[in-house]
């Protein structure tokens, strides 16, 4: 049926020609000639056998004396005959049903490689919108050059691209692909996924990003976008506009999980000054309790902030990852310190007598259980222990804080065997783990209790 039309348009284009008067009617020995089909060779472009006036590789003559003809093949036959056939994994979807002429003449052309548009990038644009509204353009688009990622007809990679998505970008860009290099963590994208980001063609933020973040990480990171948008307790930071990116690095960095920097110096960028939580709640500058202080916790001296805290967001109080008293005092359940028993042996305050488990003991009385293992007003562990960093060894704090009282003073003093507190709290008490101090015998002088702390 097609054939049957193209003829009928042959004819036509044959009948309508002001050169050639005239049909022959015998078989001519060129069908170039001054008069005839001269316009197939003054264009720039001419295609090789036309060129050599091979018209018969794809006109075959059915009928002389009517100048009837037919096309030697269908097509893509008509040009395979002489082309290689397409035989790679990915063909372009435009020669799906094998329509070469979509984009070549196949005589002449004023254009390279016989295209019907002035240049590939026009040629593409016939079909395809790009990035048309974008504002940031990538460079090489912005000049029509698809060909420079693209192969019109097929290739062994997806979207036909000239080569694999591991290779293409950074053929270009090896600043990013050397900046990378030299780093320690890369993020797993850039090593073949820089077009998760960034629109190969162009967008409408900066640098070409799909999205803006946090939007632009959550397609990939969903778990961390049900953290930040569902946790009880949220740090608004990370879903702030640019969010994550005030903490991470995109393509790479040399401190773990893409920090900017050590989690110290990175939390300090913003802790180092009072922060609001709420308009009533504020945060006390954090630097102020590891600043030049002897003692800093394990975890700390690791830079390891994520060990107790979940900076994206978390069900606990403070982010914490695990569960841990808001209150200076609460009814003693072992499910409540989840948090410090993640590290720490929970058995030092299981038993009320140990010779092992703890050293905070008299003898073999266990003194964390005795202050923290209570039905009513159980310590909990920072009504002795400076969570972050202390002055004193076994990050004993210097004082609690009582009512409006900001501080009163605990006074430690740790010796080979034990120690003694005489904190505002109770009469000053030791304890030593070897020879048991006698509770029994009552100190000549004691000091005023206060109602309210007074161990039951
Ligand atoms: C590579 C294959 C090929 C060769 C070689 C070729 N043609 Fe064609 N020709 C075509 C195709 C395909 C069409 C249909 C074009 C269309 O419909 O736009 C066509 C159409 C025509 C037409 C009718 C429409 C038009 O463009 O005027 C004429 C006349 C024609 N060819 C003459 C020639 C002559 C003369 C030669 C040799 C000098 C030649 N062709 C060589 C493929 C070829
Ligand atoms: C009789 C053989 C033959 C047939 C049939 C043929 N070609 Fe060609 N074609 C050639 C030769 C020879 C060249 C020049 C060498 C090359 O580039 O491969 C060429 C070159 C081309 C070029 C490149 C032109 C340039 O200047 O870079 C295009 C595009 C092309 N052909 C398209 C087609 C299309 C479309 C068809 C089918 C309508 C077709 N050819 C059918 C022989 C053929
Ligand atoms: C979607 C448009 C499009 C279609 C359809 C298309 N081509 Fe092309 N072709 C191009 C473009 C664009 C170039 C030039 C590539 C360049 O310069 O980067 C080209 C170049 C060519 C060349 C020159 C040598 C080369 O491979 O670069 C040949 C030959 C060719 N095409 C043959 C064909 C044949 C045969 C078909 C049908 C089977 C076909 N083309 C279908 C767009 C197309
Ligand atoms: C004549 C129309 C036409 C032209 C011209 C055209 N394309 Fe296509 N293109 C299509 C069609 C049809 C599809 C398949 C349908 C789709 O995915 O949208 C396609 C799909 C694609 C795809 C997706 C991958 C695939 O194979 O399906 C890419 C990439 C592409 N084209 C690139 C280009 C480039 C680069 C150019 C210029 C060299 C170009 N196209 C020119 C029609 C065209
Ligand atoms: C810098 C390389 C690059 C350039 C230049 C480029 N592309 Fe692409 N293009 C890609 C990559 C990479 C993909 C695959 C995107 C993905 O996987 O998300 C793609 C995908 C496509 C697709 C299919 C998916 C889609 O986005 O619709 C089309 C069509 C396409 N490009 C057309 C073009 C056209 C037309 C041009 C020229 C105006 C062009 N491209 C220029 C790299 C490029
Ligand atoms: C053929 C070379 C070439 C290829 C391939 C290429 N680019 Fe580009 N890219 C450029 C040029 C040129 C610019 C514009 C100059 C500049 O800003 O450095 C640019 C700019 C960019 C920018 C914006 C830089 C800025 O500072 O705003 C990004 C992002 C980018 N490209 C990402 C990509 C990605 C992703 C790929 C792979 C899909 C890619 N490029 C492939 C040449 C290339
Ligand atoms: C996880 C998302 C993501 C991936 C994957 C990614 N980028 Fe980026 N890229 C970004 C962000 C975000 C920026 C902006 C950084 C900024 O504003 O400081 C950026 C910036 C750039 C820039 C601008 C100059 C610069 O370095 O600041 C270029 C060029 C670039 N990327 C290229 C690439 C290339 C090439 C790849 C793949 C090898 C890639 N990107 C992969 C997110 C990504
Ligand atoms: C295209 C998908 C994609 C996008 C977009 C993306 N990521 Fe990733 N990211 C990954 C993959 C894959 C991994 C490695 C597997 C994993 O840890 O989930 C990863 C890992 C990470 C890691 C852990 C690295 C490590 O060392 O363990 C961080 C941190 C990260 N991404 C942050 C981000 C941020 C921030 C953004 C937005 C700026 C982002 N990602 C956008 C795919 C993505
Ligand atoms: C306030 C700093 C900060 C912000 C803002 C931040 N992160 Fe993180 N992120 C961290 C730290 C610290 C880690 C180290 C391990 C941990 O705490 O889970 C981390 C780890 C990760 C990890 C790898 C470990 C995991 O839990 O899977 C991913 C992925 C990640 N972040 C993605 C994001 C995304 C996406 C955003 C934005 C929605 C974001 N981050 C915002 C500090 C931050
Ligand atoms: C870009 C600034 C910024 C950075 C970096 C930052 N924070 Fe914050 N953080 C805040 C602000 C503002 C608040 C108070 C408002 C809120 O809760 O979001 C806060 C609150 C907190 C809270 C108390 C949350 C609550 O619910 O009471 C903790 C704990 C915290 N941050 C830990 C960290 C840790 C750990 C890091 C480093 C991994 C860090 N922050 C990095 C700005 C920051
Ligand atoms: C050993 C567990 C642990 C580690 C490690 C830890 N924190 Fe905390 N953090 C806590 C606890 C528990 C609280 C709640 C304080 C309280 O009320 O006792 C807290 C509270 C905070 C607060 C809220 C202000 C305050 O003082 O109550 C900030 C800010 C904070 N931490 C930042 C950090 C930073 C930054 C790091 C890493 C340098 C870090 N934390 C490491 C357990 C920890
Ligand atoms: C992420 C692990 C981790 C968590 C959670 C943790 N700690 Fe620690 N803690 C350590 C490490 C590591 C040390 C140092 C161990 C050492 O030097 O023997 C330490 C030391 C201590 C010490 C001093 C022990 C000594 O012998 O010097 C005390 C007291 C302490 N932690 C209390 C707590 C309390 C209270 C909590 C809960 C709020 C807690 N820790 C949560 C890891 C943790
Ligand atoms: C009444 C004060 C007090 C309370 C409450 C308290 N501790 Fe202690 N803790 C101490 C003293 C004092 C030491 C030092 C013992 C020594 O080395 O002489 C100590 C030592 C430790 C040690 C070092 C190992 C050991 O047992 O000797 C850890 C770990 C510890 N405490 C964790 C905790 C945790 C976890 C909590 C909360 C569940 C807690 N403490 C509650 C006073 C307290």
């Amino acid at each position: 049926m097609r054939q049957n039309i193209t003829m009928l348009l042959i004819l036509l284009g044959m009948a309508s020609s002001a050169v050639c008067v005239e049909k022959p009617q015998t078989e001519s020995e060129s069908c170039v000639t001054s008069e005839c089909h001269s316009e197939h060779l003054s264009k720039p472009v001419i295609h090789d056998p036309v060129n050599e006036g091979s018209c018969e590789a794809c006109h075959e003559l059915t009928d002389v004396k009517t100048h009837t003809f037919k096309f030697t093949e269908e097509e893509p036959g008509l040009c395979i005959q002489c082309h290689d056939e397409l035989s790679k994994a990915y063909v372009h979807g435009a020669l799906d049903d094998g329509e070469c002429r979509q984009c070549h003449e196949p005589h002449a052309s004023e254009y390279q490689s016989l295209l019907l548009a002035p240049t590939v990038g026009e040629m593409c644009m016939e079909c395809h919108e790009v990035a048309e509204e974008a504002t940031h353009l990538h460079g090489p688009t912005a000049v029509g050059e698809c060909s420079l990622c693209h192969t019109a007809h097929e290739s062994d990679h997806e979207n036909l691209l000239t080569m694999g998505l591991d290779e293409l970008c950074v053929f270009c860009h090896v600043t990013t692909q050397e900046e990378v290099a030299g780093m320690e963590f890369v993020h797993e994208p850039v090593r073949d996924n820089c077009v998760g980001c960034h629109d190969p063609h162009g967008a409408n933020n900066w640098t070409m990003l799909k999205a803006e973040a946090p939007e632009m990480c959550f397609p990939c990171h969903e778990d961390i976008q049900t953290q930040t948008q569902t946790s009880k307790h949220q740090h608004n930071v990370v879903s702030e506009p640019g969010g994550c990116l005030k903490c991470h690095t995109p393509h790479g960095s040399s401190v773990k999980f893409l920090l900017a920097s050590v989690p110290t110096t990175l939390c300090l960028t913003c802790h180092d000054k009072a922060q609001g939580v709420t308009p009533s709640e504020v945060l006390p500058a954090f630097i102020d309790q590891i600043k030049d202080k002897t003692y800093l916790h394990g975890p700390i001296k690791e830079d390891d902030c994520s060990g107790c805290h979940m900076t994206h967001g978390s069900d606990q109080f403070r982010m914490l990852a695990q569960a841990y008293p808001a209150e200076f005092y609460s009814s003693f359940d072992e499910t409540k310190y989840e948090l410090c028993f993640g590290c720490h042996e929970k058995t030092l305050v299981r038993t009320s007598t140990t010779d092992a488990l703890t050293d905070f003991r008299n003898g073999t009385q266990n003194l964390h259980f005795l202050h923290v293992n209570k039905e009513r007003r159980g310590r909990t562990c920072r009504a002795c222990h400076q969570t972050h960093a202390s002055d004193q060894p076994k990050h004993i704090r210097m004082s609690v804080p009582y009512g409006g009282w900001k501080s009163l003073p605990i006074n430690f003093n740790k010796t080979d065997t034990g120690g003694l507190c005489s904190p505002g709290c109770h009469m000053a008490k030791a304890y030593d783990r070897q020879n048991a101090v006698d509770y029994t015998v009552k100190p000549a002088r004691r000091r005023t209790r206060l109602s309210g702390l007074v161990p039951r």
